[in-house]
């Protein structure tokens, strides 16, 4: 071998170690994705559209609901489309979302910083009641409009949301 044909093997070799290195990094994710959605199932989250959704039995307060979902690795429910609106009532529980206004009165935003552009209120609502209601519930049964606000420190159930794609 002379000089130069040394250099290409050496090359060819570097390359396929990355190669190598990257199929097995590949590996690795899909495996851990497998096995983190099995895990899933089995702990009796549901999934729908591309989303694993946690409902609690236990009450808490916003802030302890948001805390358990992050502890779970997900949020509380993000509502961003007419299809997750509707599957949110085959849960006829008042359940805590991802949604308040606390930061700014008046202004909602979804915990992961958004402005709210599509709302379902219920009619009347949000009324900020005694000037005390930030924090946003599915409330009213049955019906498509089913969002209230409430008091931040109420315990209720709460719905967690854990998306598997963007
Ligand atoms: C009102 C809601 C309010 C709730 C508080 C209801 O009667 O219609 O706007 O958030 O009481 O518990
Ligand atoms: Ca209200």
């Amino acid at each position: 071998m002379d000089t130069q044909q040394v250099h290409s093997k050496r090359s060819s070799l570097f390359l396929q170690s990355i190669k190598q290195n990257h199929n097995e990094a590949l590996n690795v994710t899909s495996c851990f994705s497998f096995s983190l959605s099995d895990q899933l199932f089995q702990k009796g989250w549901e999934y729908f559209h591309s989303s694993f959704y946690y409902i609690s039995s236990t009450e808490k307060t916003w802030q302890e609901s948001r805390d358990d979902c992050v502890s779970r690795g997900a949020n509380l429910m993000i509502i961003d489309s007419q299809e997750e609106q509707d599957f949110t009532r085959r849960f006829p529980k008042r359940m805590w979302i991802g949604l308040t206004d606390r930061a700014q009165e008046g202004t909602w935003r979804w915990v992961d910083g958004t402005l709210l552009q599509r709302s379902y209120w219920y009619s009347g609502e949000p009324n900020d009641e005694w000037g005390e209601e930030d924090c946003a519930e599915i409330n009213y049964k049955d019906v498509e409009n089913s969002w209230n606000d409430m008091p931040c420190d109420r315990q209720i159930h709460w719905i967690c949301e854990k998306k598997m794609a963007p």
